[in-house]
């Protein structure tokens, strides 16, 4: 079998460990042939030991410079580069035909973009950059001949309970809707009138899944699950009235489809992203992802219940948005973003993140988006609009201004 080598966009981060937690089960199979992050150096210092990448790229230029000097002082063969042409060099790296595109936020849309343009087999966890780039993104990696894999759980869930050969029109595959699992998060039986007071600690603790900060206060607040409509919506090319969401506090059943004659199928396991990330990784094949055997007698019952909107608004402005047009999707985001950090850093409380997005969607006038270019401006407009709505100094956003 020919040894597969793999570049990592966003290595240090929690999919990025669980994907070298497969990686290194299967030493014959996968080889780590580059590494990207933005600057955690002791972090990647360690994925160098261990995996021996030919490059690692870090996007911040200093801690690029500390890596390099402690990769040349261990003697180790990794070449380091830095800043937004060191990740797109991972991402386009010639002896890696799989890109795992796991940065956080809209951050990752350009290296992922390249590795699209690039041919690259994509194993998709980074959905804003889906969200962010959407048709044009979908498009260069048509152009390019990329095959797109998604390791989100419930879009990787879809693609395992969609027809083989599946080509994007639900009508000729009999396909009715596709019903989004969402655990709820962990602020699901919360007094509705305590949410203002939600410390990021009570944000970030998941009932089911260990994520990244960002993802973690988007579970909270249902945006993660509103991304992911958008997501399913670009992937699948089904329409949003299509696309349901369903509260299911247990996480076991990660997604599921229906079809016109009646039948659902759906695809169940622990929530682990080991299993998604081990079937992109082998797709159309099979390995083990190091997850336990799910025993349902122990697992007893399963439980289904819409979701709250009053208690979730985010999820109905991501509905907004996708019927809006590409711009809202790209304002949705880019002020999530803005608000998801404010958050985590104690400057704005928790219910700013939806007020922040509504005034941003209200703000943001319609546009044609055609390049990457009308996308990236309207992202920095809205995250303009977002900074002032939360009476922040504006930031700047390095990777996108690159
Ligand atoms: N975690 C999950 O279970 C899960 C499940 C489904 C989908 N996803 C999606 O997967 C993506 C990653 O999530 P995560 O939970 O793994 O996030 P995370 O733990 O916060 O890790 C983020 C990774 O991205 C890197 N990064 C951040 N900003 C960057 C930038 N500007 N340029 C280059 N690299 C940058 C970080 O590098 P440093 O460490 O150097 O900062 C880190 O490697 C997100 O889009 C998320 O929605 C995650």
């Amino acid at each position: 079998m020919k040894t597969r080598g793999i570049a990592l966009l966003g290595a240090t981060g929690s999919v990025g460990a669980s994907t070298l937690d497969v990686i290194a089960r299967h030493p014959g199979r996968y080889r780590v042939e580059a590494v990207a992050a933005q600057r955690n150096v002791a972090a990647m210092a360690d994925l160098c030991r261990r995996f021996r990448p030919r490059l690692a790229a870090l996007l911040d230029a200093d801690a690029a410079a500390a890596l390099a000097r402690l990769v040349a002082d261990e003697g180790l063969p990794v070449d380091v580069q830095a800043g937004a042409a060191g990740l797109e060099a991972v991402a386009t790296s010639e002896g890696a035909d799989t890109v795992l595109a796991a940065i956080v936020g809209a951050a990752g849309l350009r290296p992922t973009l390249a590795a699209a343009r690039a041919g690259k087999r994509i194993l998709l966890a980074n959905k804003e950059a889906l969200v962010v780039g959407g048709r044009l993104f979908l498009e260069a990696a048509r152009v390019g001949g990329a095959t797109l894999l998604p390791v989100d759980s419930e879009h990787n869930a879809v693609f395992q309970c969609l027809p083989p050969g599946y080509a994007g029109d639900p009508r000729a595959a009999g396909i009715r809707r596709i019903l989004l699992t969402a655990s709820g998060g962990p602020l699901r039986q919360r007094p509705l009138h305590t949410l203002a007071s939600v410390t990021p600690a009570e944000a970030c603790a998941h009932p089911n899944w260990s994520m990244g900060r960002k993802i973690s206060v988007d579970s909270a607040t249902m945006m993660n699950k509103g991304l992911e409509v958008i997501e399913a919506q670009r992937l699948f090319g089904v329409p949003a009235g299509d696309i349901d969401v369903v509260i299911h506090p247990q996480s076991v059943v990660h997604s599921l489809v229906e079809y016109v004659d009646g039948s659902m199928l759906a695809q169940l396991g622990h929530p682990d992203m080991r299993t998604p990330i081990a079937h992109a990784l082998a797709w159309p094949e099979r390995i083990d992802a190091g997850t336990p055997a799910l025993d349902l007698v122990a697992r007893a019952s399963l439980d289904f219940e819409a979701p709250d909107h009053a208690r979730f608004p985010c999820l109905g402005l991501a509905y907004q948005a996708l019927e809006a047009g590409d711009h809202a999707s790209i304002a949705l985001n880019a002020a999530n973003e803005v608000a998801v950090a404010a958050f985590l850093d104690g400057r704005a409380p928790f219910t700013a993140i939806a007020d922040t997005v509504a005034a941003a969607l209200d703000a943001l006038p319609p546009r044609r988006i055609g390049s990457l270019d009308d996308a990236l401006l309207c992202d920095e407009e809205a995250r303009g609009h977002a900074y002032a709505r939360l009476g922040l100094p504006r930031a700047s956003h390095p990777a996108l201004a690159a």
